[in-house]
């Protein structure tokens, strides 16, 4: 009896003990589902100084940062984002491939989805992000400010870092590819949008760093270093932040496993170059397993070859070097100035002293890597293809040209001074309302309706990677007629879309890193040359295509996905190219509301900033009283 008492006693307080941590346990959890969930960022976006290159350029950006603040998420969490704008810019902030489930008020595009925050004006973006995992970003959403309005939207899973379905990193570190621009982003913009005046960047950068191939007379700009230890696991979580350019990235010594692109899983692919284009986001392991050493992180700018027109792009590289050699202060900097990438064959020994191992890069040129590497990305899981498509576009990227506004000249006058970007040959026309379409399609003001509609197909068939087509001339300007226009497409909700993009030749031969707001994209093909249904759709992947929020669109080739539009709301859909974008390859998709209050895009939520007010206002005068009363 005895015994069985005394052992009855730490029984009883075990199982209290046990109860005690469930009730800790469940408290807890409660807790992270409530406000733990919850984060929370001010912005102040605001001009600073920055000397690089041996000159002082202004440049906007998010709280004194290039790139700005990084944000961490677990999937689940609500954001909340107070933008404070101390800049003389009108902006807006994108928050790139977060699907905004009934939230395309929190979308970010100025005039499309709201108005511009104007300077010395604040907004709060409230976002929920939900059945994402991995790497997205944020981004302006105003014509070349992105280059530097830009920073990491990092999602882990519930779960935690032990639920990653490979093995869990040692550490993770967002590597994001940007430019550096010493001309005012916003001049830039203006001269790309009235004439054939391009501008280019002064460099590429590595999370802000210009590296050791740029100098002020002499002296290497900083690197970019990524300090490791031999044998741990790093996810990389790689941005293009860059407005023209995809970027090959590669690391002397050491293997990429993909693991993820687009805030979707990848089955694990190994590769020594990855390929990303402006838009696109790729989750990659590195294992530090080299000798230890320093070797260089080198992104390369390829770009259309020859007859294309070429663009001065630039290299960039950061090192990545094991902590047992090196400590991240230690940068010998006179040493490692003087090599060029191209001079050095990739050994596979460390450098133990002197000068970083350099990779081998593919050719500025190569297009067929980018191909490659694209083409290797499937689902991690099965992907649930929808089989039945409701609506078919067939959509031509090309570029053309019209005339000066006001001024008169005929086709082949060659007075049409202003090169545009075409989808179907109708060039989006920036809303030229004062009310934004999302608040006009969502009051029915009728002025949506009115709007060009994007055509299903190019007004004609021509041979659309022809090379021929690629100078200004006879050919080209017979297949190019083009128009600007307000471009809009409806969408019946649920409707399953199916677009094949066919890039062309027509005055360029580039690459098309396509964007959609609000949904994911199912890649189910891509290839080079002309796409013709009768042999391509038997080649497309039904079973494991991956799922991106942008599709790069290879030189001179086609790429077919589907989509289902169920995110009501107005949305938009452009290249990622900086210079398509502001030149007009872009249109609004329209997606209607569902059936039910949970598939219906809700009013704008409390203090949104709509145009009352102001004379021409479509508004109700009610809500207009509301939004006033509420402010
Ligand atoms: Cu990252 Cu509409 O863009």
């Amino acid at each position: 009896m005895a015994s069985m008492e005394s052992r009855s006693l730490p029984r009883a307080a075990a199982t209290s003990m046990a109860l005690a941590i469930a009730i800790v346990f469940l408290i807890y959890t409660t807790e992270r589902l409530g406000d733990a969930a919850s984060v929370e960022h001010t912005f102040m976006v605001s001009q600073v100084k920055m000397t690089h290159l041996c000159k002082e350029t202004l440049v906007t950006v998010v709280n004194g940062q290039l790139p700005g603040p990084a944000i961490y998420v677990t999937e689940g969490d609500s954001v909340t984002v107070h933008v404070v704008n101390k800049s003389p810019h009108n902006i807006t902030i994108h928050w790139h491939g977060v699907k905004q489930w009934l939230n395309c008020w929190a979308d970010g595009v100025p005039m499309i989805t709201q108005l511009p925050i104007q300077p010395n004006q604040n907004f709060t973006y409230r976002f929920n992000v939900i059945g994402q995992e991995g790497t997205l970003w944020w981004h302006a959403h105003v014509p070349f400010l992105r280059a530097s309005l830009h920073g990491a939207l990092i999602i882990r899973p519930r779960n935690g870092a032990s639920s990653y379905p490979f093995p869990k990193p040692d550490r993770e570190v967002p590597i994001i590819i940007g430019d550096y621009w010493q001309l005012d982003l916003a001049q830039a913009a203006r001269r790309m949008m009235h004439g054939f005046l391009f501008s280019f960047a002064n460099a590429s950068t590595i999370n802000g760093k210009l590296g050791d191939l740029f100098n002020c007379s002499g002296v290497p700009e900083d690197s970019y270093v990524l300090d490791v230890v031999p044998g741990k696991t790093y996810l990389l979580r790689i941005i293009n932040a860059g407005l023209f350019s995809e970027f090959y990235l590669k690391i002397a010594g050491h293997k990429f496993t993909v693991v993820g692109a687009d805030a979707n899983y990848i089955s694990p692919y190994t590769t020594d170059v990855i390929a990303i284009a402006p838009g696109e986001t790729v989750d990659a392991l590195v294992v530090a397993d080299a000798l230890p050493g320093r070797y260089y992180m080198v992104a390369l700018p390829n770009q259309a070859p020859l007859p294309d027109t070429q663009t001065p792009e630039y290299t960039t590289r950061g090192i990545m070097q094991y902590s047992n050699t090196y400590s991240s202060a230690d940068d010998p900097a006179g040493l490692m100035s003087d090599r060029g990438v191209e001079e050095k064959e990739e050994e596979d020994k460390g450098s133990s002293g002197d000068v970083p191992v350099a990779p081998e890069m593919p050719d500025i040129h190569d297009t067929i890597t980018s191909y490659y590497f694209h083409s290797n990305l499937t689902n991690l899981y099965q992907t649930v293809v929808p089989q039945r498509v409701d609506e078919r576009l067939f959509i031509v990227l090309s570029l053309g040209s019209i005339c000066q506004h006001g001024q008169s000249c005929r086709r082949g006058d060659h007075n049409e001074t202003i090169l545009i970007a075409t989808m179907n040959n109708v060039s989006f026309q920036d809303p030229t309302g004062k009310t934004p379409l999302l608040e006009a399609h969502y009051y029915h003001t009728g002025s949506v309706d009115l709007m060009q509609e994007l055509p299903d197909r190019p007004p004609r068939a021509f041979n659309f990677t022809d090379e021929a087509l690629i100078p200004y001339g006879p050919k080209e300007m017979r297949l190019e007629p083009s128009y600007k226009a307000t471009m809009v497409r409806r969408f019946r909700h649920g409707a399953v879309v199916e677009m094949v993009f066919q890039s062309t030749a027509v005055l360029q031969g580039d690459s098309n890193p396509m964007h959609l707001h609000g949904h994911n994209m199912i890649l189910l093909a891509q290839g080079f040359g002309n796409f013709d249904a009768a042999k391509d759709v038997a080649k497309y992947n039904l079973v494991n295509p991956p799922v991106k929020n942008t599709i790069l669109v290879p030189n001179l080739g086609w790429a077919a996905i589907r989509f289902v539009a169920n995110n009501p709301g107005v949305w938009f859909m452009h290249c990622h190219y900086e210079f398509h974008l502001t030149m007009g390859m872009a249109a609004v998709f329209i997606v209607e509301d569902g059936p039910t209050v949970n598939t219906s895009l809700p009013p704008p939520p409390a203090h949104f900033p709509t145009y009352c007010g102001h004379d021409n206002n479509l508004l109700p005068d009610e809500l207009c009283l509301q939004t006033k009363k509420d402010a």
